[in-house]
């Protein structure tokens, strides 16, 4: 064989087969960029030790209600994906509602995602939460934050 033949044997690995809704939400993520320091109230930062993905999830949270919520992902089709549609669940959820999210309740709103994949949706469930704790940490009283 030439060194420029092609031979799809070679190359193939695993195939992952997503459905429509994370194909989607892969493709065309929801709430992607990150919040300025005039509307960030909590801030979460949290990477997965098994494959090196991060993730980065910031709130804006006004009467202790989430009413703005952005994510960048340094991550895999699954966690941009999953992310995505975290983003849209917690959005407009009040601080207790937000915190009692699950990585079940993203993938089942997805519509399922490869087991091989699963985990990837604990990323965003675990920044939100680190968001959530932050902006509790910056609580004083009284701000209506
Ligand atoms: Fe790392 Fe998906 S493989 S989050």
């Amino acid at each position: 064989m030439a060194d420029n033949d092609y031979d799809p044997g070679l190359l193939a690995g695993p195939i992952l087969y997503y459905n429509e809704a994370v194909i989607d939400h892969f493709t065309n993520p929801r709430n992607v960029g990150e919040l300025g320091p005039d509307e960030t109230d909590g801030f979460g930062l949290v990477g997965d030790p098994e494959c090196g993905d991060q993730l980065k999830l910031w709130i804006k949270v006004r009467s202790e209600r989430i009413v703005k919520i952005a994510f960048k992902s340094y991550g895999c089709p699954g966690a941009i994906a999953t992310s995505s549609m975290l983003t849209t669940l917690a959005q407009g959820k009040s601080v207790m509602e937000a915190k009692r999210l699950s990585d079940d309740d993203v993938i089942e709103a997805l519509g399922g995602i490869p087991a091989q994949k699963r985990h990837c949706s604990l990323l965003g469930v675990r920044a939100l939460l680190a968001a959530l704790i932050d902006w509790e940490q910056h609580q004083t009283g009284g701000e209506d934050h």
